[in-house]
């Protein structure tokens, strides 16, 4: 297997310092959507889960208690920066999506951006997502996936052999992954690439 969650520790602190320049501009009008759907209130408490340098914090309202993970410490050092640079007040914290650190039942609001198709169990990462979130709370997700009408065929599974070492699977049907773990799919929108990428917005 070469995903794990080792391997992932390695390479995101090699790419944690090249990050923004990769991922900044290209996923600023992604990031806009999906986090456009949310139903945002004053006083939410909002957990982002993998979330890298923290590129999605612009995104989110000021007014709300914020927390941020993600299982790479260089990648929570930046995160932790842009905070402090954009005088957010941001609990950031290195912790596996796998194994959440925090009571069930005590977000409103999970946003899981770009991680699904990284970590090496996706169904364990939503499954923590749904133990934490309130009843009635959100999930946002973006990233990209094979579609749900068809399972990957031999060229792409050859591929991802590649992707999924570097940086990415590109085999995993998200509407399957969601239902299993006992969300309502609200919202499903192609954000870029031909619908490669989309931004989802489920309840549970
Ligand atoms: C492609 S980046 C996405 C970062 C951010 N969510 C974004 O939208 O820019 C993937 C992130 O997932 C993190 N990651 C990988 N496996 C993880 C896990 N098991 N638990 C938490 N974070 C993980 C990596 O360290 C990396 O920061």
């Amino acid at each position: 297997m070469l995903n794990t969650t080792v391997w992932n520790r390695i390479r995101y602190t090699v790419y944690a310092p090249i990050y923004d320049m990769l991922a900044n501009r290209a996923f600023r009008k992604p990031r806009r959507v999906a986090l456009g759907h949310v139903d945002w209130e004053p006083g939410m408490r909002v957990l982002l889960v993998g979330a890298g340098t923290g590129l999605d914090l612009p995104f989110i309202p000021r007014e709300l208690e914020i927390h941020l993970t993600d299982i790479t410490p260089a990648m929570v050092k930046r995160a932790s920066e842009r905070a402090e640079k954009h005088q957010r007040d941001v609990v950031c914290r290195v912790m596996d999506a796998a194994s959440l650190d925090y009571p069930d039942e005590h977000f409103d609001v999970v946003v899981m951006h770009l991680i699904l198709a990284v970590m090496p169990c996706p169904a364990q990462g939503l499954s923590e997502a749904h133990r934490v979130l309130k009843p009635g709370g959100q999930l946002s997700v973006m990233d990209k996936f094979q579609p749900d009408t068809q399972p990957a065929g031999i060229g792409r599974r050859a591929l991802n052999v590649l992707t999924s070492f570097i940086a990415t699977d590109i085999t995993r049907q998200v509407t399957p992954l969601l239902q299993q773990a006992g969300f309502h799919i609200r919202h499903d929108e192609p954000v870029l690439m031909n619908g490669l990428f989309r931004a989802l917005l489920a309840a549970k």
